[in-house]
Protein backbone atom coordinates (compact mmCIF):
# COMPACT_ATOMS: atom_id res chain seq x y z
CA UNK A 1 0.00 0.00 0.00
CA UNK A 2 1.16 3.65 -1.08
CA UNK A 3 1.23 6.45 1.57
CA UNK A 4 -1.73 7.81 -0.96
CA UNK A 5 -3.57 4.87 -0.45
CA UNK A 6 -3.53 4.50 3.58
CA UNK A 7 -4.59 7.97 3.76
CA UNK A 8 -7.50 8.56 2.18
CA UNK A 9 -8.55 5.10 3.88
CA UNK A 10 -7.51 6.19 7.60
CA UNK A 11 -8.92 9.82 6.96
CA UNK A 12 -12.77 7.62 7.08
CA UNK A 13 -11.74 6.35 10.58
CA UNK A 14 -10.00 9.65 11.97
CA UNK A 15 -9.36 13.78 10.80
CA UNK A 16 -7.23 14.29 8.00
CA UNK A 17 -4.50 16.23 10.46
CA UNK A 18 -4.26 13.03 12.88
CA UNK A 19 -3.68 10.72 9.72
CA UNK A 20 -0.87 12.72 8.61
CA UNK A 21 0.67 13.41 11.55
CA UNK A 22 0.24 9.57 12.45
CA UNK A 23 2.11 8.49 9.65
CA UNK A 24 4.60 11.34 9.81
CA UNK A 25 5.60 9.77 13.09
CA UNK A 26 5.71 6.26 11.57
CA UNK A 27 8.13 7.39 9.02
CA UNK A 28 9.88 9.46 11.31
CA UNK A 29 9.26 12.40 8.91
CA UNK A 30 8.20 16.53 10.10
CA UNK A 31 7.21 18.25 7.17
CA UNK A 32 3.66 17.46 5.59
CA UNK A 33 4.51 18.02 2.39
CA UNK A 34 6.41 14.99 2.33
CA UNK A 35 3.47 13.01 1.84
CA UNK A 36 2.54 14.71 -0.74
CA UNK A 37 5.84 14.69 -2.89
CA UNK A 38 5.97 11.21 -1.41
CA UNK A 39 2.07 9.63 -1.88
CA UNK A 40 3.45 6.73 -4.34
CA UNK A 41 6.35 5.53 -1.44
CA UNK A 42 5.11 1.65 -1.00
CA UNK A 43 4.56 1.13 3.41
CA UNK A 44 6.06 -1.63 4.54
CA UNK A 45 3.75 -4.45 6.00
CA UNK A 46 5.33 -3.03 9.82
CA UNK A 47 4.30 0.53 8.62
CA UNK A 48 1.00 -0.35 8.36
CA UNK A 49 0.26 -2.50 11.09
CA UNK A 50 1.60 0.74 13.10
CA UNK A 51 -0.32 3.43 11.27
CA UNK A 52 -3.28 1.24 11.74
CA UNK A 53 -3.21 0.53 15.39
CA UNK A 54 -2.55 4.12 16.02
CA UNK A 55 -5.57 5.01 14.10
CA UNK A 56 -7.59 2.57 16.09
CA UNK A 57 -6.06 4.22 19.06
CA UNK A 58 -7.06 7.65 18.42
CA UNK A 59 -10.98 6.58 17.68
CA UNK A 60 -11.33 5.86 21.42
CA UNK A 61 -9.83 9.18 21.99
CA UNK A 62 -7.03 8.72 23.16
CA UNK A 63 -4.86 11.71 22.99
CA UNK A 64 -2.26 11.87 20.01
CA UNK A 65 0.38 12.72 21.76
CA UNK A 66 0.48 9.78 24.41
CA UNK A 67 -0.36 7.75 20.86
CA UNK A 68 2.53 8.73 18.91
CA UNK A 69 4.55 9.62 22.79
CA UNK A 70 5.36 13.11 22.06
CA UNK A 71 4.45 16.94 21.84
CA UNK A 72 5.59 20.27 20.70
CA UNK A 73 5.63 22.63 23.49
CA UNK A 74 7.67 26.27 22.29
CA UNK A 75 9.09 25.01 18.89
CA UNK A 76 10.79 21.48 20.84
CA UNK A 77 9.22 17.96 20.70
CA UNK A 78 8.92 16.67 24.48
CA UNK A 79 8.50 12.81 25.35
CA UNK A 80 5.11 12.24 27.35
CA UNK A 81 3.62 9.27 28.41
CA UNK A 82 0.76 8.87 30.82
CA UNK A 83 2.55 9.90 33.72
CA UNK A 84 2.31 13.46 32.49
CA UNK A 85 0.16 16.00 31.74
CA UNK A 86 0.58 16.87 28.05
CA UNK A 87 1.97 20.31 27.72
CA UNK A 88 -0.37 23.05 26.59
CA UNK A 89 0.26 25.77 24.22
CA UNK A 90 -1.46 28.17 26.83
CA UNK A 91 1.54 26.84 29.46
CA UNK A 92 4.00 28.88 27.09
CA UNK A 93 3.50 32.02 28.11
CA UNK A 94 5.25 31.59 31.34
CA UNK A 95 8.47 30.99 29.48
CA UNK A 96 8.32 34.35 27.43
CA UNK A 97 7.61 36.26 30.68
CA UNK A 98 10.03 34.38 33.09
CA UNK A 99 12.40 35.70 30.15
CA UNK A 100 11.10 39.35 30.52
CA UNK A 101 11.10 39.24 34.18
CA UNK A 102 14.77 37.86 33.58
CA UNK A 103 16.16 40.46 31.61
CA UNK A 104 14.06 43.07 33.28
CA UNK A 105 16.00 42.67 36.13
CA UNK A 106 19.34 42.10 34.98
CA UNK A 107 18.90 38.75 36.11
CA UNK A 108 22.88 37.15 35.27
CA UNK A 109 22.50 33.74 36.97
CA UNK A 110 18.75 33.57 37.93
CA UNK A 111 17.56 30.49 40.32
CA UNK A 112 14.36 29.39 38.73
CA UNK A 113 12.37 26.85 40.45
CA UNK A 114 9.60 24.73 38.15
CA UNK A 115 7.47 23.40 40.92
CA UNK A 116 4.89 20.52 39.56
CA UNK A 117 7.37 20.21 36.40
CA UNK A 118 5.60 16.93 34.85
CA UNK A 119 7.29 16.59 31.42
CA UNK A 120 9.74 18.80 32.22
CA UNK A 121 8.75 21.33 30.03
CA UNK A 122 8.62 24.42 31.85
CA UNK A 123 12.06 23.53 33.10
CA UNK A 124 13.67 22.20 30.34
CA UNK A 125 12.74 24.84 27.90
CA UNK A 126 13.73 27.78 30.77
CA UNK A 127 17.05 25.87 30.71
CA UNK A 128 17.75 25.97 27.11
CA UNK A 129 15.99 29.49 26.70
CA UNK A 130 18.09 31.03 29.60
CA UNK A 131 21.38 28.85 29.84
CA UNK A 132 22.87 31.06 32.61
CA UNK A 133 19.83 30.03 35.06
CA UNK A 134 20.33 27.46 37.72
CA UNK A 135 16.83 25.34 37.15
CA UNK A 136 15.27 23.28 39.74
CA UNK A 137 12.73 20.69 38.48
CA UNK A 138 10.09 19.69 41.10
CA UNK A 139 7.34 17.24 40.80
CA UNK A 140 6.21 14.37 44.21
CA UNK A 141 5.76 11.93 41.55
CA UNK A 142 8.56 9.69 40.94
CA UNK A 143 6.98 8.63 37.53
CA UNK A 144 6.70 12.33 36.29
CA UNK A 145 10.56 12.80 37.49
CA UNK A 146 11.65 9.92 35.13
CA UNK A 147 9.97 11.33 32.33
CA UNK A 148 11.61 14.86 33.06
CA UNK A 149 14.71 13.43 33.44
CA UNK A 150 14.20 11.54 29.76
CA UNK A 151 13.62 14.83 28.30
CA UNK A 152 16.51 16.91 29.88
CA UNK A 153 18.59 14.14 28.16
CA UNK A 154 16.93 14.06 24.80
CA UNK A 155 17.05 18.24 24.65
CA UNK A 156 20.71 18.31 26.15
CA UNK A 157 19.26 20.50 28.83
CA UNK A 158 21.18 20.46 32.62
CA UNK A 159 18.34 20.58 34.68
CA UNK A 160 18.25 19.84 39.08
CA UNK A 161 15.48 17.43 39.35
CA UNK A 162 13.96 17.22 42.73
CA UNK A 163 11.11 14.85 44.45
CA UNK A 164 9.20 17.36 47.01
CA UNK A 165 5.70 17.85 48.60
CA UNK A 166 5.43 21.61 46.67
CA UNK A 167 8.75 23.64 48.09
CA UNK A 168 8.98 21.58 51.45
CA UNK A 169 12.17 19.44 50.49
CA UNK A 170 14.01 22.11 49.01
CA UNK A 171 15.85 25.00 51.11
CA UNK A 172 17.36 27.05 48.94
CA UNK A 173 15.56 30.46 47.99
CA UNK A 174 15.37 30.90 43.89
CA UNK A 175 14.47 33.94 42.08
CA UNK A 176 11.83 32.85 40.40
CA UNK A 177 9.23 30.24 40.89
CA UNK A 178 7.31 29.01 38.22
CA UNK A 179 4.22 27.09 38.88
CA UNK A 180 2.03 24.84 36.26
CA UNK A 181 0.09 22.83 38.99
CA UNK A 182 -3.06 20.88 39.26
CA UNK A 183 -5.78 23.38 39.38
CA UNK A 184 -8.85 21.72 37.64
CA UNK A 185 -11.82 21.42 39.64
CA UNK A 186 -13.98 18.24 39.69
CA UNK A 187 -17.01 20.48 39.74
CA UNK A 188 -16.77 22.21 36.08
CA UNK A 189 -19.06 20.28 33.94
CA UNK A 190 -17.81 22.64 30.89
CA UNK A 191 -14.25 20.03 30.69
CA UNK A 192 -14.88 17.85 28.22
CA UNK A 193 -14.15 14.08 30.03
CA UNK A 194 -13.05 12.39 27.32
CA UNK A 195 -10.40 14.63 26.27
CA UNK A 196 -9.07 14.83 30.31
CA UNK A 197 -9.34 10.75 30.90
CA UNK A 198 -5.95 9.41 29.89
CA UNK A 199 -4.39 12.07 31.89
CA UNK A 200 -3.05 11.28 34.96
CA UNK A 201 -5.59 12.45 37.96
CA UNK A 202 -2.96 13.67 40.25
CA UNK A 203 -1.47 15.97 37.66
CA UNK A 204 -5.08 17.58 36.83
CA UNK A 205 -7.49 17.89 40.18
CA UNK A 206 -7.09 19.87 42.93
CA UNK A 207 -9.36 20.23 46.35
CA UNK A 208 -10.52 23.46 47.36
CA UNK A 209 -11.90 24.48 43.73
CA UNK A 210 -8.97 23.35 42.57
CA UNK A 211 -7.08 25.82 44.39
CA UNK A 212 -5.77 24.34 47.14
CA UNK A 213 -2.14 23.68 45.74
CA UNK A 214 -2.07 26.82 44.54
CA UNK A 215 -2.72 28.81 48.05
CA UNK A 216 -0.44 26.48 49.45
CA UNK A 217 2.21 27.28 47.29
CA UNK A 218 1.30 31.18 47.19
CA UNK A 219 1.88 30.58 51.79
CA UNK A 220 5.37 28.77 50.90
CA UNK A 221 6.37 31.79 48.47
CA UNK A 222 5.15 34.55 51.21
CA UNK A 223 6.62 32.78 54.17
CA UNK A 224 10.33 32.16 52.29
CA UNK A 225 9.91 35.91 50.96
CA UNK A 226 10.55 34.73 47.36
CA UNK A 227 10.55 37.59 45.00
CA UNK A 228 8.94 36.25 41.59
CA UNK A 229 6.17 34.05 41.41
CA UNK A 230 4.66 32.81 37.87
CA UNK A 231 1.43 30.57 38.22
CA UNK A 232 -1.09 29.15 35.90
CA UNK A 233 -4.60 28.94 36.74
CA UNK A 234 -7.99 28.96 34.55
CA UNK A 235 -8.97 32.70 34.39
CA UNK A 236 -12.46 31.86 36.18
CA UNK A 237 -9.85 31.57 39.10
CA UNK A 238 -8.06 34.60 38.95
CA UNK A 239 -9.63 36.76 41.20
CA UNK A 240 -10.06 34.52 43.90
CA UNK A 241 -6.01 34.00 43.58
CA UNK A 242 -5.08 37.39 43.28
CA UNK A 243 -6.90 37.90 46.33
CA UNK A 244 -5.57 35.26 48.62
CA UNK A 245 -2.28 36.39 47.15
CA UNK A 246 -2.74 39.95 48.13
CA UNK A 247 -3.40 38.80 51.57
CA UNK A 248 -0.23 37.18 51.88
CA UNK A 249 1.50 40.51 50.63
CA UNK A 250 2.20 39.41 47.09
CA UNK A 251 0.94 41.74 44.38
CA UNK A 252 -0.55 41.37 41.35
CA UNK A 253 2.06 42.20 38.14
CA UNK A 254 1.11 41.16 35.17
CA UNK A 255 -1.53 38.75 33.66
CA UNK A 256 -1.23 36.93 30.48
CA UNK A 257 -3.73 34.78 29.47
CA UNK A 258 -3.69 31.63 32.02
CA UNK A 259 -0.80 33.12 33.70
CA UNK A 260 -0.32 35.08 36.76
CA UNK A 261 2.74 37.14 37.50
CA UNK A 262 3.23 37.62 41.28
CA UNK A 263 5.97 40.21 42.85
CA UNK A 264 6.49 39.89 46.89
CA UNK A 265 8.00 42.57 49.47
C1 LIG B 1 -0.72 20.32 35.63
S1 LIG B 1 0.66 19.24 35.73
C2 LIG B 1 1.85 20.31 34.96
C3 LIG B 1 3.00 19.65 34.29
C4 LIG B 1 3.94 20.62 33.55
N1 LIG B 1 4.49 21.60 34.44
C5 LIG B 1 3.22 21.31 32.42
O1 LIG B 1 3.05 22.53 32.46
O2 LIG B 1 2.83 20.65 31.44
C6 LIG B 1 0.99 19.34 37.43
C7 LIG B 1 2.16 18.54 37.99
O3 LIG B 1 2.25 18.83 39.40
C8 LIG B 1 2.60 17.65 40.10
N2 LIG B 1 2.15 17.80 41.49
C9 LIG B 1 0.90 17.60 42.00
N3 LIG B 1 0.89 17.84 43.32
C10 LIG B 1 2.16 18.21 43.66
C11 LIG B 1 2.79 18.55 44.88
N4 LIG B 1 2.10 18.60 46.04
N5 LIG B 1 4.11 18.85 44.87
C12 LIG B 1 4.82 18.80 43.72
N6 LIG B 1 4.28 18.47 42.52
C13 LIG B 1 2.97 18.18 42.50
C14 LIG B 1 1.91 16.54 39.34
O4 LIG B 1 2.54 15.30 39.59
C15 LIG B 1 2.05 17.04 37.89
O5 LIG B 1 3.20 16.49 37.29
Amino acid sequence: MDIKTWLEEAKTKTSSIDAELILLNILGEKDRTYLISHENRTLTETEVEKANYFVKERAKNKPLAYIIGSKEFYGRDFYVDENVLIPRPETEDIIDLTKDIVKDNDMIYPIIFDVGTGSGCIAVTLKLELPEAKVVAIDNSDNALLVAKKNSELLKSEIILKKSDLLTGENGTPDIVVANLPYVDENWDWLEADTLKYEPLTALYAANNGLELIFRLIDEIAERKIKHLLLEADPSQHEKIINYAKEKGLDLAETRNFILYFVGV
